[in-house]
């Protein structure tokens, strides 16, 4: 706590020095817990110019997440009631699952700088390497099971929001909920939940972006079909900011979910380039091509295929054979 009042002190000014004495004043302790203070700061990877007669003052901040900064300003209702912060971990949706199941509250968020064992769609493995968000929700939403997958749709909603808000990239969700830059990934979801006959006893929502890292991190093969945020917009962007802005927009489409429904289905149509494409899905064994038109109220692709019939695809890979005109 201390350590954090002296860092929002130093954080005041970038030129101007803070006296040994002066960080001592203000934040009630004595000037040898200010130096071991800021020698803690120094190992968390901070640069502090230690000036003699003058003080001290930051010359570089790292780019780590830290739970004071996400907290700082982020007046979420539920989302990030409790978050919890890891150097790194297996996969955040598998710890946020076992926290859930041993009743921690809804809202809790689970965060890793990296992930060792990161899980995807369908079985696969995302590569979660440091520089990126890896993120996940434990929600305990009181719905029937059918409306579950709705609620990777909203997170689709919310992440697209946030880094819209943030980024001036332009991203869109390809259904279900690949966020991408024109065709390249940039970021995913994964829902787990558990359930018995047709209540939730909880579930887990896992967003992966794709932030800072460099490219190099891939296998080659991922290369050409994934992107970061900083390669699109030309910068590096700041996760801190962009992680507070996927839990507000977290927090307020979580929200209008449980109000209804319709609001998150109407906004993901907004936000997709699925809808009005000729599109191949696969999945189930099978390949499916036609004109995807639209999500039904259980967020299923409706797809028209040539021969006038129309089907209700409630999972696969989409692939875009031909954009919207
Ligand atoms: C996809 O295949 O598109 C879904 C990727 C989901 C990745 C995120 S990263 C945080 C959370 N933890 C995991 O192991 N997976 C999800």
């Amino acid at each position: 706590m201390y350590k954090e009042k002296i860092l929002n002190l130093l954080r005041l000014s970038r030129t101007a020095y803070f006296s040994g004495e002066e960080l001592a004043r203000k934040t009630g302790v004595s000037r040898t817990m200010v130096w071991k203070h800021i020698k803690s700061l120094e190992r968390d990877g901070f640069g502090i110019e230690a000036m003699p007669s003058q003080g001290y003052r930051i010359t570089f901040e790292p780019d780590i997440l830290r739970q004071n900064d996400i907290k700082q300003g982020l007046k979420t209702k539920v989302v990030g009631r409790e978050i919890h912060l890891f150097p790194e971990t297996a996969s955040t949706n598998t710890l946020a699952m076992e926290m859930a199941s041993q009743g921690a509250a809804e809202g809790t968020v689970v965060i890793a700088e990296l992930q060792t064992g990161g899980k995807g769609r369908l079985g696969r493995k995302w590569i979660s390497p440091k520089g990126n968000l890896y993120l996940s929700v434990i929600l305990r939403p009181n719905i029937p099971m059918h409306k579950a997958p709705i609620i990777t749709l909203m997170g689709a909603v919310a992440v697209t929001s946030a880094i819209r808000n943030l980024c001036n990239v332009r991203v869109a969700i390809k259904w279900p909920n690949d966020i991408l830059i024109a065709n390249r990934k940039v970021s995913g979801l994964l829902t787990e939940m558990s359930a018995e006959q047709d209540r939730i006893r909880h579930l887990v929502l896992g967003i992966g972006v794709d932030v800072n890292m460099e490219q190099d991190s891939l296998p080659p093969d991922l290369r050409p079909l994934v992107t970061t945020l900083a390669a699109e917009a030309g910068t590096k962007i700041n996760r801190t900011e962009l992680l507070r802005e996927i839990l507000r927009q977290l927090d307020c489409w979580y929200r209008a979910f449980l109000n209804n429904t319709a609001d998150v289905l109407r906004e993901w149509e907004k936000l997709n380039m699925t809808v009005g494409s000729r599109i191949a899905v696969s999945g189930a064994g099978e390949t499916l091509e036609g004109l995807a038109q639209g999500i039904d109220e259980e967020g299923r692709l409706i797809v028209l295929r040539d021969d006038g019939s129309t089907r209700h695809v409630a999972a696969g890979d989409v692939t875009i054979v031909k954009g919207k005109k």
